[in-house]
């Protein structure tokens, strides 16, 4: 137990978002669509994706409310076919304008743009063109749509992120679309990662490449994993799944080389991930700056017997409570429910302390600079009848999470920002409208379509407070 943690002098406080999960205007400024916007469709009853929260048209009073809030910093990505809309690789005017307003109205706020490259929202022309991560062709399309990024915004965003949860699309590759088209996902989801892999490379060499005093980093999801019980066999257990889940990334990510656990286990399991002469030096070029992490739940490890049957991740059909059916990895690790944890309405863990471990393990590991670029409490929310819009719980859990971002920072972790899910309301990845995350309410439905205002929420003032004191005020 420690003092009330003191977060350092230039600490960036801000919120984050994603493009196709906040913006919609998906068929306005030359954008074409992405794999994402016929999935979110296909996701009914829950909001399609083409109107979302609007900030393509509420951009200039959603950055005024960050202002408002205190903000130092905001995190957000970049619409691959918004910018690229078609297969002939011209560059959409329109689409840079609008991140060019974007990034202007930030800049003028002194809000610093965090900026994601790619969040989940492959353009069709992609797909179609190279089915998505699996073929090597996507490696120079993808070059040249981060080189436009970086040309045309790199003098005012010096923070880039490479891939969302590169980790997580490769993990549970069925439930992010990532899979579509594999004949075996467990075999080839290490050549669609190897790809990742060298796509993310090439982001980081062009960004130091030209952007003057430019930084990047990839932005792994985080799930610390427990062991269920002192049993060591629990504890290898929990080791595998974290070694499966994360650390394979991270170490590549820093060390510029695939794993030993990884190797071996390629070799046990007969898998060729695709690595092609060339790669590794590509691979080595690319040194990262910083990690940005997102954190919301932590899981439990447990031995699983080679003999205890494969389950695969499966989505629960209800697709409010349970979204997922713990797996099973005959012989690696089955993960199980933690008994110590509250959990949310949608089952997921609320374990501030997982903040703290996982910058904890991070540090630990590769002695580099983090921020958080997603935390936060998904909730069913409405209106109430005072007009204003109450969220005790999202003030309780993002106070003991920053909480324990301060302890991490205290033990001697650099941490250097905290940007939680959300700003305003937006679509949650499986959930729509009916799963908020915001500060900033947003007036729709999944149902109805409404008039889309803005309204603070509790936690928008109770945030505000906070960073006004730089975080000593709880
Ligand atoms: C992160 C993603 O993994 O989790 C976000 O980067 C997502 O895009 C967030 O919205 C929360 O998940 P969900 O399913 O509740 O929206």
């Amino acid at each position: 137990y420690k003092e009330n943690p003191v977060f350092p002098e230039g600490f960036m406080w801000g919120a984050s978002s994603a493009a196709w999960q906040v913006e919609g205007g998906v068929s306005e400024g030359g954008r074409t669509p992405a794999i994402i916007d016929l999935n979110s469709k296909k996701k009914k009853p829950y909001a399609d994706n083409s109107i979302a929260a609007d900030h393509y048209h509420h951009y200039k009073e959603d950055v005024a409310l960050m202002a408002e809030c205190g903000f130092s910093s905001y995190r957000f990505s970049l619409s691959w076919s918004r910018i690229i809309p078609n297969a002939d690789g011209r560059v959409n005017p329109e689409g840079i304008a609008f991140y060019n307003d974007l990034i202007d109205e930030l800049v003028k706020n002194k809000i610093e743009p965090i900026v994601t490259l790619y969040h989940y929202d492959m353009p069709v022309w992609v797909d179609e063109k190279f089915g998505g991560w699996r073929n090597r062709g996507i490696i120079d399309v993808f070059d040249e749509y981060v080189r436009v990024c970086f040309e045309n915004f790199g003098d005012r965003v010096k923070y880039w992120l490479s891939i969302n949860e590169q980790n997580m699309q490769i993990v549970y590759g069925h439930w992010l679309g990532v899979s579509k088209g594999c004949e075996d996902w467990e075999k080839d989801k290490w050549s669609v990662n190897h790809i990742m892999n060298l796509c993310h490379a090439k982001a980081v060499i062009a960004c130091h490449e030209m952007v003057d005093g430019g930084k990047i980093g990839p932005v792994p999801g985080y799930v610390p994993i427990y062991p269920e019980t002192c049993n060591p066999l629990d504890q290898i257990a929990a080791m595998n799944a974290e070694e499966l889940t994360e650390k394979i990334w991270n170490d590549l990510y820093v060390h510029r080389e695939y794993n030993g656990f990884v190797k071996k286990f390629w070799k046990d399991n007969d898998i060729d991930p695709g690595i092609q002469e060339g790669d590794m030096e590509l691979i080595r070029k690319a040194k990262i700056d910083f990690f940005a992490l997102n954190c919301y739940r932590s899981n439990v490890g447990k031995d699983a017997p080679p003999d205890s049957g494969f389950r695969e991740l499966a989505l629960n059909k209800s697709g409010i409570k349970g979204e997922f059916v713990y797996p099973n990895y005959p012989g690696q690790y089955a993960l199980a429910a933690n008994p110590y944890v509250e959990t949310t309405d949608w089952d997921w863990e609320i374990d501030p302390v997982a903040m703290r471990y996982m910058l904890r393990y991070v540090w630990d590991h590769y002695q580099l600079p983090m921020m958080i670029t997603e935390n936060g409490y998904g909730a069913h929310e409405s209106v109430d009848a005072d007009g204003k819009v109450h969220d005790p719980k999202r003030i309780e859990f993002l106070r003991e999470q920053i909480y324990q971002v301060g302890l991490a920072i205290s033990d001697g972790c650099e941490v250097i920002g905290y940007n939680p899910w959300s700003f305003t309301d937006l679509l949650s990845t499986g959930n729509g409208m009916a799963k908020r995350y915001g500060l900033v309410y947003v007036n729709t439905t999944d149902e109805e379509v409404l008039d889309l205002r803005r309204i603070r929420k509790d936690s928008f003032y109770w945030y505000s407070e906070l960073i006004k004191s730089n975080g000593s005020n709880w």
